[in-house]
């Protein structure tokens, strides 16, 4: 078949880049992913060489071309998801100055304590309507100067991750709406950088590239990449957006209302807004999104599916648990509330909603008669309670819904949907797409070079959803009851977890 408005979509994530193919009406005619690492330099750190990512791009993208059999004059436009928040510095010469340091880096700890210190909740809510966390560009940008000033002093443009390989596409310097909300140097509610903090941080505006909309092209593939890539040069380049929006749009999540539930490593909890929303105690992000004149309110959690894989790996060896069906059916072997066990997730500390690394996980009620089944049951309804947390904060803001949408490797087992329906007291259902943040990136690009009238009309032609999974009424109540009890455990440890910090720190010292 023919077909010349093929559409590239480039996802470049934390522990790979995948580049798909697919065509207007949504298949995918090819798919290639490149994997790398994250280097840690030391503890707490996270970095990436973002020459490391565009090596991987430019094989990424030969791979599916050639497994696609597309010819690159077929191809109508390129688009790109990224993982968000974090540094690329480059230099006058427009070199890298040093690897990126991306989202999961936590050595701007001190720098956010400080300046949420100093501003304040109500102030940082009025400026960005966000709390500064560790691994966001504003953190990262205040530790170099404190730790490398010479890196600050040279760097002439701060890029986030995607807008890198976008450069080395096109030679353009540019960032979009929703990657730029995440560096929280950013006023969502003017849509432009925030003067006020920059000056307030006394970080230079100067560093920050001008900003797109994610659907807008804002250059062409140069002869360099093409050569490079194996694209035709001149090919129309979107601006692209951050990984959980570009998601969201790849699942069909742009109006007020929708929810989109993602079990990854960590989980989201994503729902568009069509004017801003903000949880006053700044426990959920506000940020723009991919789609015009669109935010959306996110709340992250760190461990879901993670907390499942640490417990098969080092538990579940000596009962032949070899992956996580396994792990789901023995989960589905035990009735609701795995006879009164807790499990809190907060193994790598919580974002959503307690915002604290001192947090840990922990299993609460475990008595003789619970096994291997109750604690895999246990972990699952644990997730799905964190997860939770941000839907009621959702619903506080106003947030009204009737189904959640869920995606991710964890959104694969029929036993965790029917606990998110029965936890949520709402029905769950899955989008047809798979691989939705490069689908969603493809996507910007089909709307960049209008093959899709607007965002409406793309996931009208592309997104259907089923496997509709309907709560159970009696679980729905008896779940109301346990997450009364949930949403204490925390709080009443939360001091515990603070003195357990402070023993952790002397006794490495
Ligand atoms: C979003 C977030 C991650 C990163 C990496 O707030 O931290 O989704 O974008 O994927």
């Amino acid at each position: 078949m023919k077909n010349d408005n093929v559409l590239l979509g480039i996802d470049l994530g934390t522990s790979s880049v995948k580049s798909i193919l697919m065509d207007a009406t949504g298949s995918i005619l090819g798919i290639a992913r490149e994997e790398y690492e994250i280097y840690a330099p030391a503890i707490a750190r996270a970095e990436q060489h973002p020459e490391t990512w565009w090596q991987a791009t430019c094989r990424s993208i030969r791979a599916v071309l050639s497994n696609a059999k597309v010819a690159p004059s077929a191809i109508a436009g390129a688009g790109f998801s990224g993982q968000m928040h974090g540094t690329v510095l480059l230099d006058k010469d427009q070199q890298l100055l040093r690897p990126a340091i991306i989202w999961a880096d936590q050595r701007s700890a001190s720098q956010v304590d400080r300046v949420m210190a100093h501003l304040g909740i109500e102030q940082m809510a009025k400026l960005t309507c966000n709390r500064l966390a560790a691994g966001f560009m504003a953190a990262t940008l205040l530790w170099l100067r404190e730790n490398e000033p010479e890196s600050i002093s040279r760097a002439r443009i701060s890029l986030l991750p995607k807008d890198y390989i976008r450069f080395r596409m096109t030679g353009e310097l540019a960032t979009d709406y929703s990657d730029a909300s995440s560096t929280l140097l950013f006023d969502v509610r003017s849509r432009q950088w925030s003067q006020q903090l920059l000056e307030l941080l006394d970080l230079p505006a100067k560093l920050l590239p001008e900003i797109y909309e994610a659907a807008e092209v804002v250059g062409e593939i140069t002869g360099e990449a093409a050569s490079e890539t194996g694209l035709r040069k001149g090919t129309p380049v979107v601006a692209g957006g951050g990984d959980q929006p570009v998601a969201a749009f790849g699942n069909g999540i742009i109006d007020d209302g929708s929810v989109l539930l993602t079990i990854g490593t960590g989980g989201q909890l994503f729902t568009p807004l069509s004017s801003i929303a903000y949880d006053p105690e700044l426990r959920t992000h506000t940020f723009c999104h991919c789609v015009r004149q669109k935010w959306f309110l996110m709340g992250a959690m760190l461990s879901a599916g993670l907390s499942l894989n640490w417990f098969r790996q080092h538990f579940c060896a000596a009962n032949q648990v070899v992956d996580f069906e396994d792990l789901s059916n023995r989960a589905a072997q035990v009735s609701p509330g795995a006879e009164s066990l807790f499990f809190l997730p907060y193994l790598l500390g919580e974002r959503t909603p307690w915002m604290d690394a001192d947090a840990r996980g922990a299993f609460i009620g475990l008595s003789l008669r619970h096994t291997l089944n109750h604690l895999s049951r246990a972990i699952l309804e644990g997730v799905t309670f964190a997860m939770r947390d941000s839907l009621e904060i959702f619903k506080s803001l106003g947030v009204k819904t009737s189904s959640v949408v869920v995606s991710g490797g964890g959104s694969g087992s029929a036993v965790w949907r029917q606990i998110i329906a029965d936890i949520f007291g709402c029905q769950v259902i899955r989008a047809n797409v798979s691989e939705q943040a490069a689908v969603g990136a493809a996507m910007l690009a089909g709307l960049g070079c209008g093959i899709y009238e607007n965002p409406e009309a793309a996931c009208h032609r592309i997104v259907t959803y089923d496997n509709a999974v309907d709560p159970i009424p009696g679980n729905v109540d008896f779940y109301n009851q346990m997450y009364q009890i949930f949403k204490e455990l925390y709080p009443a440890l939360k001091n515990r977890f603070r003195e357990m910090a402070h023993v952790r720190s002397s006794s490495s010292q």
